[in-house]
């Protein structure tokens, strides 16, 4: 009791005896530069005993979603109590969170108080379209907001810390969690992941409206072989280094807080024992500075994987590879004391770890104020609150990608009657997506709802035809009568929420149970029709883009998903995303995307020696950046500055875009790169530079980008990141596919 006493004097005296305005981190990314924090973080490690140091690097789940098999979760006050836990997740709420933080607070020997962590992937309540749809906006500001919300709400019910953004390059559609990214290009994913960190952790940690980001799942996961979660990845270094590692490296210059290590092996070697890419590139090579959570007891997996005999090795690897947290996995808690006994982890190692995590503690400051998260008045006021369903709505009819549209749409809201078709359009529990935190099916609307709202005077005939799934037809001909006797006909199929996430790959990504059937027999009445597709994984759909007139890709679009499709039928809003991953024609062209080599046969249609399927075109069916509006642009007056630059110049490059159709509406504005004669073979095409702009029918706006040798560096030969002098290839259009081109050579 004495001791307790005395411990907490001291802590008392530590941490108070800083003002609390110099204790504000302005910004996320001096971390571990503030010496006030590091000083106060100094003053906490020379208190604790080697146990109390285990606890911190020891994270236990409540009792909330699982996504793995869990031990001893009831036990968790007794292991607060302990202090042999440093963090929580899957603890949610304001009072829970109360509850559980006042154990750790006043009934530990220390007080240290606990991180709570928990998977906000696309938002908390209010749920905004999946990533991967979030990222077809092509609208930075948008993905910024949306993260925004989602840590404004979840901080308001007491979590200080999300497992996000995934920012796993994924080239693979049948990869269950593409869905959670930002899709298959680096650059675009980079650019995505800065978004999302910046909106999840704000201009402060200290904010209590922020939450620390997780750039997850450190590396290489999207990689997995045939797409089919948790397998194999077998890349060369120089992918890795140019196509997986850049949007981590974004997200730690963007001043991330937290990692996640991936359940992948890597080259021979699983991710969360390996010490050349925790410790030595992510670390040391990059200074990042905050701390690393391993995935779901992917340390104990080291011993399925085959690289550990038992816990002691798989913890060893894990200590010595740098990961500094234990999710769920009782490993370090139970094997470290015994590992630093047998000197084969060091307590300066231990040390570090713990330092790392109670920096982002102070950080949080949790430290001032163990509660300040937990305010049950403001999560009352916060979670669904109106603003953040107004900004759902704008961010999700961002997110939706008009495939195909012969002139069907926008539809009239003077039409008399409407047909509202499909298992997917009165349905509010898949459209909010896997991943989806708190949000519920009951707070959603639906198209048919947001139909219904949005041409009220209309006579809307819905059915449903069929399940998502099931191989019933019997709801057709009630569907096919519904369709008959409507002036347009929308008709809303997909996947369910549970198709796409973790461990949900698909080998094969046609449209579920008898849907293909339901749209071909409802197209067979020739009535202006669109289909509505809502989907998590790029689905395979040549024969719709061959057979029904107009093509809306809404992703699962979310809490206010059905009123913001609504906005897009009627036309108070013009489509403006694009694609941020291929759509295949089918699954036997993958992977295909974009950013791929020449070969030294490249495809010729009558040429038999050529790189080619004899029964699949090589070409996707819609490309990277591909995406319709209502209107359209017209590209003009493309030019470079000069014919050649040197390596400290820049290339001006410009292009007029001409809003040619009758509507306003916004046009992605795509730059793309090609580096002819490099050291080691080039992609044909790079995305280097966007813009997203807005243009009223009949105008122009002029765009002008700037390239810099920097741009057109990459892994040469010998492994050095830079530009080599020699011919490139400029692009400009508004997708990867129909661009112009011109020529400059870099000296
Ligand atoms: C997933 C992570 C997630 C964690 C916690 C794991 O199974 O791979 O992405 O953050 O569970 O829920």
């Amino acid at each position: 009791m004495k001791l307790k006493i005395i411990a907490a004097i001291l802590l008392f005296a530590s941490w108070s005896c800083v003002n609390k305005k110099t204790a504000i981190v302005e910004s996320s990314s001096k971390l571990g530069n503030d010496l006030v924090i590091e000083q106060k973080v100094d003053s906490v490690l020379k208190l604790m005993t080697i146990d109390e140091k285990i606890g911190q690097l020891n994270q236990l789940t409540g009792n909330g979603e699982v996504t793995g098999p869990v031990s001893f979760a009831n036990e968790y006050q007794e292991a607060i109590r302990r202090g042999e836990v440093g963090s929580m997740l899957n603890v949610n709420g304001a009072s829970y969170t109360y509850k559980v933080q006042k154990i750790a607070v006043e009934e530990s020997r220390l007080g240290i108080p606990l991180i709570f962590g928990y998977d906000v992937i696309h938002g908390y309540k209010t749920i905004f379209p999946i990533p991967l749809g979030d990222a077809a906006s092509w609208d930075l500001e948008s993905i910024e907001k949306s993260a925004r919300i989602a840590a404004i709400e979840a901080s308001a019910a007491g979590q200080h810390w999300t497992f996000a953004p995934m920012v796993d390059i994924a080239r693979d559609p049948r990869w269950g969690r593409v869905m959670e990214g930002a899709g298959e290009d680096p650059y675009y994913g980079s650019q995505v992941a800065i978004a999302r960190v910046k909106g999840f952790q704000g201009n402060s940690l200290a904010d209590p409206n922020t939450i620390v980001a997780c750039a997850k799942h450190f590396v290489a996961y999207g990689a997995a072989m045939g797409g089919r979660d948790y397998n194999t990845v077998d890349i060369s270094d120089r992918t890795l280094h140019e196509v997986y590692l850049p949007p981590f490296k974004a997200a730690v210059d963007a001043g991330v807080g937290t990692f996640m290590s991936s359940f992948n092996e890597l080259n021979g070697i699983p991710v969360t024992g390996n010490k050349g890419m925790v410790k030595e590139i992510l670390k040391e090579k990059w200074h990042f500075n905050g701390f690393i959570v391993s995935d779901w007891g992917s340390i104990r997996e080291m011993l399925v994987h085959g690289i550990a005999t038992n816990e002691y090795e798989s913890a060893e690897l894990a200590m010595n590879a740098g990961i500094d947290m234990d999710m769920e996995g009782h490993i370090y808690i139970n094997q470290l004391k015994k590992l630093l006994a047998d000197g084969k982890i060091t307590e300066k190692q231990i040390d570090d770890a713990v330092r790392r995590i109670l920096r982002i503690k102070f950080m949080l400051g949790l430290f001032d104020d163990p509660y300040r998260y937990c305010d049950t008045a403001r999560e009352k006021e916060l979670l669904l609150n109106p603003r953040h369903l107004e900004i759902a709505r704008e961010v999700s009819r961002k997110s939706m990608v008009l495939l195909k549209n012969n002139n069907v749409l926008p539809f009239s809201k003077n039409v008399k009657s409407i047909a509202v078709i499909g298992p997917l359009a009165d349905n509010q529990d898949d459209i909010i997506g896997t991943w989806s935190a708190r949000g519920e099916g009951k707070d959603a609307i639906s198209v048919l709802t947001g139909i219904k709202q949005k041409v009220p005077t209309a006579r809307i005939n819905y059915a449903k035809g069929c399940e998502i799934t099931d191989e019933s037809k019997v709801g057709f001909a009630k569907a096919i009568a519904a369709a008959k006797n409507a002036d347009v006909v929308l008709v809303v199929v997909g996947e369910a929420a549970m198709m796409s996430g973790e461990a949900l790959s698909r080998a094969f990504l046609d449209l579920p149970g008898v849907q293909k059937d339901l749209v071909l027999e409802i197209n067979k009445l020739n009535k202006p029709m669109v289909v509505v597709l809502m989907n998590g994984h790029p689905l395979t759909i040549e024969w719709m883009d061959k057979s029904v007139p107009a093509i809306l890709e809404a992703w699962l679009p979310g809490t206010m998903g059905g009123p913001a499709v609504a906005d897009i039928l009627f036309g108070d809003y013009n489509p403006s995303g694009k694609l941020p991953i291929t759509f295949p024609r089918n699954v036997g062209q993958i992977p295909l995307f974009y950013y791929h080599k020449n070969t030294g046969r490249p495809r010729v249609e009558a040429e038999r020696y050529t790189s080619k399927y004899i029964d699949s075109p090589n070409t996707p069916l819609y490309p990277f950046g591909y995406g319709l509006s209502y209107t359209t642009f017209e590209y003009s007056n493309f030019n470079i500055s000069a014919n050649e630059i040197g390596m400290k110049d820049t290339l001006k490059v410009w292009v007029d875009i001409t809003n040619t159709g009758k509507y306003d509406g916004e046009e992605v504005v795509q730059l793309y790169i090609r580096d002819l004669d490099g050291s080691v073979t080039r992609p044909v095409k790079e995305l280097k530079a966007f813009k997203k702009v807005f243009i009223k029918s009949g105008e122009k706006v002029k765009t002008e980008f700037t390239l810099t040798a920097n741009d057109l560096a990459f892994y040469t030969r010998t492994m050095e990141f830079k530009a080599e002098p020699g011919d490139f290839k400029v692009f400009v259009g508004g997708n990867s596919h129909d661009l112009q081109e011109l020529s400059f050579r870099l000296k």
